[in-house]
């Protein structure tokens, strides 16, 4: 997105995106100093809005995350929630799960947010009870194992964001890998009899809503 435009929707939104910001900086100077393996991207603050409609309509009291990196859009989604709301975010690297729980320990966040330690593959089976909102942010590949526990794991009316779509339009840097696993995932996703999915056009997202 333009500079000019990302500034105007800051102004409209005056306040509303800019929540945890600081969380969003310290997530991107991370990945700087990690070095090449790391991705710790964090989402665009534009779509912290995104957290407060998605909270209310499902009504949030329980969230789950796949990917916190440092934290950031774990602290945004809880903030939107509020504080009758639990999000439980899953980080299979270590040296970020210690980074996001002083994060939340810092925000006075940690009753609200659990970091799991693992892969989304192998925790999510372990996993019980319903999510309101399930948010998927890190390694795509792993996607196409992750449905049958999306229908489990939520009720209807629950909503499904899954990020990092970014392979399959070849946006980014063209290179990445696992495109064929997107692609299963998304048409699975949306020949689902229990769910309804919209695939953002040109954009890393989808948005699912559990029937
Ligand atoms: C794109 S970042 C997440 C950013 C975070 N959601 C945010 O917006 O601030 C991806 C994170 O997911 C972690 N990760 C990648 N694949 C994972 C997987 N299969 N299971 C759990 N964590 C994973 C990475 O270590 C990294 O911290
Ligand atoms: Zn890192």
């Amino acid at each position: 997105m333009k500079k000019g435009v990302e500034q105007l929707l800051m102004k409209i939104y005056a306040g509303r995106a800019d929540i945890h910001l600081d969380l969003y900086r310290l997530s991107n100077q991370h990945r700087r100093k990690h070095g090449q393996d790391c991705d710790m991207y964090p989402s665009d603050p534009l779509q912290a809005p995104l957290w407060s409609v998605i909270a209310s309509l499902t009504h949030a009291r329980r969230i789950l995350e796949v990917g916190c990196g440092h934290g950031y859009t774990a602290a945004v989604m809880a903030s939107a929630a509020g504080p009758d709301c639990h999000v439980d975010t899953i980080e299979g690297n270590p040296q970020h799960a210690i980074l996001a729980e002083k994060a939340f320990q810092d925000r006075d966040l940690s009753e609200r947010i659990t970091v799991i330690r693992g892969r989304g593959q192998n925790i999510l089976p372990r996993l019980k009870g319903r999510y309101d909102v399930v948010f998927l942010d890190g390694d795509w590949r792993e996607y196409p194992r992750y449905i049958p526990h999306l229908r489990r794991l939520t009720r209807p009316g629950s909503i499904v964001v899954t990020a990092n779509l970014n392979p399959l339009f070849g946006r980014w840097d063209g290179r990445l890998p696992g495109k064929l696993a997107i692609q299963s995932y998304l048409t699975r996703l949306v020949r689902a009899p229990h769910f309804r999915t919209y695939i953002v056009p040109g954009e890393w997202h989808s948005i699912s809503v559990r029937v």
